[in-house]
């Protein structure tokens, strides 16, 4: 009798802990769970463009407002930058780094969470103001399991830090493991993760092998194709320029009429072993641009189409054209690997703490009983 009791006891205290070990998330976790239920609301701040972050779109940097809120032209400036004359205080630049697996991409997406969301809940727990204050900018609305090394964000608030140290290992003590603050740093009033941008850096990882590499999966796409690199190297070239890029774009929900000439810098094809690494550095990038540009590379590659269908596709700007020969390469190969900024914009202004890359700890040997 005992001994049943004894066993009941236990299976019940067992399921007890277990309950009480599900409760118990990390407060990462909860962020995860509570961007989960959220979908976020469009309308940040678009150049020229009315929002409720930023009520007009003028400069923020010669704050040349009329009295009746039009705005007058800086020919300076080849991007307009939105005004923040509302918000008084400071602005600060993060550099982020994420693994976009379980993530519906950087914002806008239908089907929650999204990376900004939870860095937002972050900053908000870290800082212990509102949402609607913090002003959350990201540079790319990067794509559901796209990944970053390098996404570049700006917030502000009302208040100065003396060092950034602490709120920097704080938010990174907040966030999930899957997402990492590598760099925080003051901004002048005139940077905007977005606006300020001069250049992009996408690169696309392709596993070129008849066996997947189970480390690679989440960032490599397996092409099970012998893929002829010095074609894909040919047709490359191509795309660097300045093109209409229309038929490499898929239409999106958010994107107000972008402007479908772009300047590709660089497309490299580097070869690492069973690993194809596509390197692309442009002036900007279109909704899907990236991962379209890859998907037809990824056919002439298996010497399916020659090289120069590249020019000739380019030159019909229908999105349809493409679409009869590749279709755009999955996203879990693709990472914002880093963002060039206006010089001018990234000085750090006077009376501000340091950036902060993170601390390292050493131990004092010293102190050590056994030293
Ligand atoms: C706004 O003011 C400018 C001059 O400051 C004027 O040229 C413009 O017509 C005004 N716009 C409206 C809508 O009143
Ligand atoms: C633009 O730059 C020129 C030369 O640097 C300067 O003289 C001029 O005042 C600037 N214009 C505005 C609107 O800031
Ligand atoms: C790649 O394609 C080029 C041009 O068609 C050809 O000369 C070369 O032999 C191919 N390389 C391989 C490894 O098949
Ligand atoms: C992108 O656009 C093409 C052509 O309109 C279409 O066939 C394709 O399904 C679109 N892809 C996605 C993912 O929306």
């Amino acid at each position: 009798m005992l001994r049943v009791t004894r066993k009941k006891f236990l299976s019940f205290s067992f399921f007890f802990v277990l309950l009480w070990f599900v409760y118990l998330k990390t407060e990462a976790d909860q962020l995860f769970v509570e961007c989960k239920g959220r979908i976020f609301e469009m309308g940040y701040g678009v150049a020229g463009l009315a929002s409720p972050l930023y009520p007009n779109g003028c400069l923020s940097s010669t704050n040349n407002q009329n009295a009746n809120g039009s705005c007058l032209e800086d020919p300076n400036y080849t991007v307009k930058l939105p005004i923040v004359d509302d918000v008084p205080g400071f602005k600060w630049r993060l550099v982020i780094a994420y693994d976009g697996t379980r993530y519906s991409g950087w914002q806008f997406q239908t089907s929650p969470p999204t990376i900004q969301c939870i860095v937002e809940k972050a900053l908000i727990q870290g800082t212990k103001l509102e949402r609607k204050d913090l002003h959350l900018v990201g540079a790319s609305r990067t794509d559901t399991g796209v990944h970053a090394w390098g996404q570049v964000a700006h917030f502000v608030t009302p208040f100065n830090y003396d060092s950034l140290e602490s709120i920097h290992a704080a938010l990174n003590g907040l966030l999930p493991s899957d997402i990492r603050i590598r760099e925080i740093s003051p901004a002048v009033p005139e940077f905007h993760a977005r606006f300020s941008a001069k250049s992009k850096v996408y690169h696309y990882k392709i596993y070129n092998d008849a066996v997947m590499d189970p480390f690679q999966r989440h960032y490599a796409h397996h092409s099970i194709y012998k893929l002829n690199t010095s074609v894909m190297r040919e047709a490359a070239k191509h795309y660097i320029g300045k093109h209409d890029f229309s038929a490499f774009v898929n239409a999106s929900r958010n994107d107000r009429v972008p402007d479908p000439v772009k300047t590709i810098f660089r497309f490299d094809v580097i070869e690492m072993g069973a690993l194809l690494q596509l390197e692309v550095e442009g002036s900007g990038f279109l909704y899907r641009q990236v991962r379209n540009m890859v998907a037809l590379l990824l056919q002439i590659g298996k010497e399916a189409i020659p090289p120069d269908i590249v020019p000739k596709i380019l030159a019909t700007r229908d999105r349809k054209e493409l679409a009869k020969y590749a279709l755009s390469a999955p996203p879990h190969g693709l990472c914002l690997v880093s963002i060039k900024y206006n010089e001018e914009h990234l000085r750090l202004p006077a009376g501000c703490p340091t950036t902060s890359f993170g601390r390292t700890h050493t131990v004092s040997k010293c102190k050590l009983p056994f030293y």
